[in-house]
């Protein structure tokens, strides 16, 4: 018997919103709050696992029998059917997952799930894989094995992201640089309690009309356009056109922002986030009127360069990019006016208060 402990963060994208799965830029960063996994090997093929958020209850399954049951244990047959399909081994375990990423807030639980419990089984298993294999494998089990059709946004950001810095990563080669944030740039991320999903809806219904609009145009993906062809995405039926426009404008943004994090440009990298939300809530149509709340209430705040939703969208949370020092105070105003005027309760997930 071996004994691994592992772990992994939960993650807030900065800028590039939608882009990933039409292999275009993001530029997310990782969040204090991780999921931690305690994995014990076993000596037959048996699972079980256990998740302090999800109840007292053990979800088990055989190494090798995986079988869908639209439940949480689903991640974790997933991560061991997609090790079987891509040629390693393991036999069984049992798996005891703690986690401080809140489920369905936007800071991507799912994917620190499946990058500790990847973790652990690298260690445990002693499995040859690089971090970006392992971001590689969570996805696919995600998107083959639970049925959602997601890019590799999240397990990038879980498996190869910090605190503090932002990762530009490239999702048609996988190719990443870890860009400091600056000292005088502080991140404030709050809930706004409208719960969203992914695995069905409209999620899959935005990734198949910004396809459409893909094919209408000639292109493998929409990463293989620039805003140079904008006049030609004008000429497509207009709800297509709203989708390609987004997706071509947000790639341009994330390549800007990235350079304004590098000069320290608060004031453009705010004025990006801005437009980023605008072209989200537009264009894109993912955004929810209780999200553009809190964005709008952020953005009255003096010490507030600009705000975005983050994340799928349809609910969720919003990250603001603020001026050092004042994060706490922010999150706390924006949260006191939004919950005198929505019914959902807002919640801070940044800063941590402690
Ligand atoms: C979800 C998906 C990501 C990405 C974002 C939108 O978080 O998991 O792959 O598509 O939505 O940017």
């Amino acid at each position: 018997m071996r004994e691994v402990r592992a772990d992994a963060p939960g993650r807030v994208n900065l800028i590039g919103e939608h882009t990933d799965y039409h292999d275009g830029y993001v530029m997310p960063s990782a969040v204090p709050q991780r999921t931690h996994a305690l994995l014990q090997t076993r000596d037959d093929t048996r699972v079980r696992a256990w998740s302090q958020q999800l109840g007292p209850d053990p979800i088990g399954f055989e190494v090798g029998r995986e079988r869908k049951t639209g439940g949480w244990g689903d991640y974790i047959q997933g991560i061991t059917w997609v090790l079987a399909r891509e040629g390693f081994e393991v036999r069984g375990f049992e798996l005891h997952l703690e986690s401080a990423v809140p489920l369905g807030s936007g800071l991507s639980s799912s994917a620190a799930l499946e990058v500790a419990t990847l973790r652990a089984l690298r260690d445990a298993f002693d499995l040859q894989l690089s971090d970006v294999e392992l971001a590689r494998l969570a996805q696919r089990s995600e998107v083959e094995f639970v049925g959602a059709p997601v890019g590799i946004m999240d397990q990038m950001a879980s498996s190869l992201a910090g605190e503090r810095e932002a990762l530009f990563l490239d999702t048609r080669s996988l190719e990443f640089e870890r860009i400091p944030l600056p000292d005088t740039l502080e991140l404030v991320v709050i809930n706004s309690g409208v719960a969203h999903q992914h695995v069905g809806g409209d999620y899959v219904t935005r990734r198949r009309e910004s396809e459409e609009a893909g094919r209408l145009l000639g292109v493998k993906r929409l990463r293989d356009i620039g805003v140079d062809a904008l006049s030609r995405i004008e000429a497509l039926p207009p709800l297509l056109a709203r989708r390609a426009r987004h997706v071509v404008t947000e790639n341009q943004r994330v390549l800007e922002a990235r350079a304004a994090l590098v000069a320290g440009d608060l004031e453009t990298l705010g004025r990006l986030f801005t437009a980023s939300h605008v072209s989200l809530r537009d264009d894109y149509e993912v955004s929810v009127a209780r999200v553009d709340l809190l964005v709008s209430l952020a953005e009255d705040h003096a010490d507030v360069f600009g705000a975005r939703m983050t994340g799928g969208g349809f609910g969720g949370a919003v990250v603001i990019a603020a001026a050092a020092g004042h994060g706490r105070a922010i999150a706390q105003e924006v949260s006191a006016a939004y919950a005198r005027c929505a019914s959902d309760a807002p919640e801070i997930l940044l800063p941590l208060v402690n």
